[in-house]
């Protein structure tokens, strides 16, 4: 097909040429004499200026079509457009094909709920801040390509049909034709078959792999995902995230021209909790929690005597805003991260106020006020209970409040790592569940807790958060046969399950594995934070919905019977 070149890469030194354009209607207008058409293409707008006496066929928006003319200098230069100081007079138009009334409008901004734009999303994905969204992307897996390979890593593709392994969330199964009542996995990450490529000997691995989970969705969650992958043997840690430094620095570089600078400075889970509320805290802003439990386990309020945990967050200048009814939703947030309800305390005219002040004596209410460094106008949350509810709990409030705020500057990054992970978390029933996954090592200080207290053993994992995001996560791996084996006992696998869900992992485990570690990226949360989205969706093509559904194919349906017949599967009713 003859094609000049895309509409922006015209200007005003292509003055007088001719030229053969081709895209989409944007806008058309008549103004009796001339008609003006806004021709889009993948790069971007470009006007066409039909004079009289120029032929044209009947043109409606969304019409695909072909123009050829020449290009010409504009009287007046349109600053809206990169190629507004240029048109193109037509000569002649051809319609490829023609377009019904969309049922959204093609413009960054659009007023359509978003199931329509998903129904639609061949249309959605003519709006140029998703098309500019979906280059972002490219543009990170090329770094990584570029990057990983500069650095001596091959690329191996690992299976997608596998044995269901448990690593934290539920899988998707595929059942088999070939045996009756029995089923794949599809994987939740390559996390096994990259460490069977360390004992393989491939030394450094990387893929960009599509991983599925079967969980709860999220502003930053879909069920098929993919990740920056990748493991790499005889590195300690340091190396490995020095190597993870240089590919965000030039992915930061290379994408939105951002310097980050290296080495990026690392932060114990535990402080990350008890100061900021979170596992992947957002240090964009000050805003941080203070332990108020010796002061406040003195006061006469029940529920603080005996709590083992009491923490607060002051946000300031907020008291006069905060009105019963705010106190209730706030209340209710709390209630979602297990808290039996929140204390709150306003601090005007430099006296407390709250419905608990009352339980407090005046000095513990000067205690609480200092602690908490508050002013007049300030309010303190205060939250009891177990360690990671309290923490939790605050710290989205401290992220609610920041946003209300406006404490975070657009366009910052800030990216650090979170290290010194606990390598077990203790349910409620005394069991323990891997924090990361059961492949990972703890740190060599408290390898010995496995025997006598295993939530005392800290683990050798590292998450990478950038501006309140988990953009990726790794760690070291167990490359001892007796670790592992010890490490699936404290979780709670019996020798039996490990032979049946394991017994080929472990198994290799006999013939000589190298130390090794590595890690995952997520590639949408790093193109949800190069794009400056909070949406998932926004950095993918065809994404699913928050109900797991696609609403254009309408998946999931039904099958055939013939083909469940074949699977043999019966579906319950
Ligand atoms: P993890 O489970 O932490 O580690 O996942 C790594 C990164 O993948 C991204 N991620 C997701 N992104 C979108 N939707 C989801 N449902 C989703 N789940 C995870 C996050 C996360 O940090 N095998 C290990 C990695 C390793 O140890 O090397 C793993 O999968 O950005």
């Amino acid at each position: 097909m003859e094609r000049t070149c895309y509409n922006t890469e015209l200007s005003l030194k292509d003055e007088g040429r001719e030229v053969t354009l081709v895209g989409w209607v944007s806008k058309k207008r008549n103004l009796g004499a001339l008609q003006f058409i806004d021709l889009r293409d993948r790069s971007g707008i470009i006007q066409v200026t039909v004079q009289e006496g120029v032929e044209v066929p009947d043109l409606r928006s969304e019409y695909v079509i072909s123009v050829k003319g020449t290009v010409h200098k504009k009287d007046i230069p349109n600053k809206n457009l990169k190629t507004g100081e240029i048109e193109v007079l037509a000569k002649s138009i051809e319609v490829f094909s023609k377009a019904k009334t969309t049922p959204l409008i093609i413009a960054d901004k659009t007023d359509a709920l978003e199931d329509v734009r998903l129904k639609y999303r061949y249309l959605d994905l003519r709006r140029p801040c998703l098309q500019e969204n979906l280059r972002k992307r490219a543009k990170i897996v090329r770094c990584a390509h570029d990057y990983f390979d500069e650095n001596g890593f091959v690329e191996v593709e690992t299976p997608c049909l596998i044995l269901s392994t448990p690593e934290g969330a539920r899988d998707y199964i595929v059942p088999s034709r070939i045996y009756h009542g029995n089923f794949y996995a599809l994987p939740q990450s390559p996390q096994l078959f990259k460490q069977l490529l360390m004992i393989g000997g491939m030394e450094r691995y990387y893929q960009i792999a599509r991983c599925f989970r079967d969980e709860d969705l999220r502003q930053d969650r879909q069920p098929e995902f993919t990740q920056i992958d990748l493991e790499m043997s005889f590195l300690d840690q340091d190396q490995i995230l020095t190597i993870m430094e240089g590919f965000l620095k030039k992915t930061f570089k290379e994408t939105i021209g951002v310097d980050i600078k290296t080495p990026l400075r690392r932060l114990d889970w535990q402080i990350a909790m008890d100061k900021y509320g979170s596992d992947k805290p957002d240090t964009r802003f000050d805003l941080f929690l203070y332990d108020v439990k010796d002061i406040l386990s003195k006061s006469e309020f029940g529920a603080f005597k005996s709590a083992p945990h009491i923490r607060a967050i002051t946000i300031p200048g907020v008291a006069s805003e905060t009105s019963r009814k705010v106190i209730d939703s706030l209340t209710s947030e709390a209630k979602k991260f297990g808290l039996g309800g929140l204390g709150v305390f306003k601090l005007e005219n430099g006296v407390l106020e709250g419905s608990l002040v009352k339980f407090l004596n005046e000095d513990l209410q000067k205690e609480l006020i200092k602690a908490g460094n508050a002013k007049d106008g300030d309010i303190i949350l205060v939250a009891s209970g177990n360690h990671d509810n309290v923490c939790f709990g605050l710290g989205a409030l401290r992220n609610q409040y920041a946003r209300k705020l406006g404490l975070v500057k657009p366009n910052t990054y800030d990216l650090l790592w979170v290290v010194n992970f606990p390598l077990f978390e203790k349910k409620d029933d005394g069991s323990y569940a891997a924090l990361h996954h059961p492949f990972t090592r703890p740190t060599p200080e408290t390898a010995h807790y496995l025997d006598s207290d295993p939530s005392k053993c800290l683990s050798a994992a590292y998450d990478i958060v950038i501006n309140g995001y988990e953009a990726g996560g790794g760690s070291l791996r167990i490359y001892d046969e007796d670790m592992q084996k010890k490490v699936f006992n404290i979780l709670g696998f019996s020798d039996e399950d490990i032979e049946r869900k394991f017994g080929y992992f472990v198994k290799a485990f006999d013939y000589g594995t190298p130390p090794h570690g590595g890690i995952a990226f997520g590639l949408e949360r790093l193109s949800m934070i190069i794009c400056g989205t909070d949406n998932i969706r926004d950095v993918i093509a065809f994404p699913k919905n928050l109900k797991a559904a696609c609403p254009m194919s309408q998946a999931p349906q039904p099958v055939d019977p013939d083909q469940l017949n074949d699977l043999g599967i019966q579906i319950k009713e």
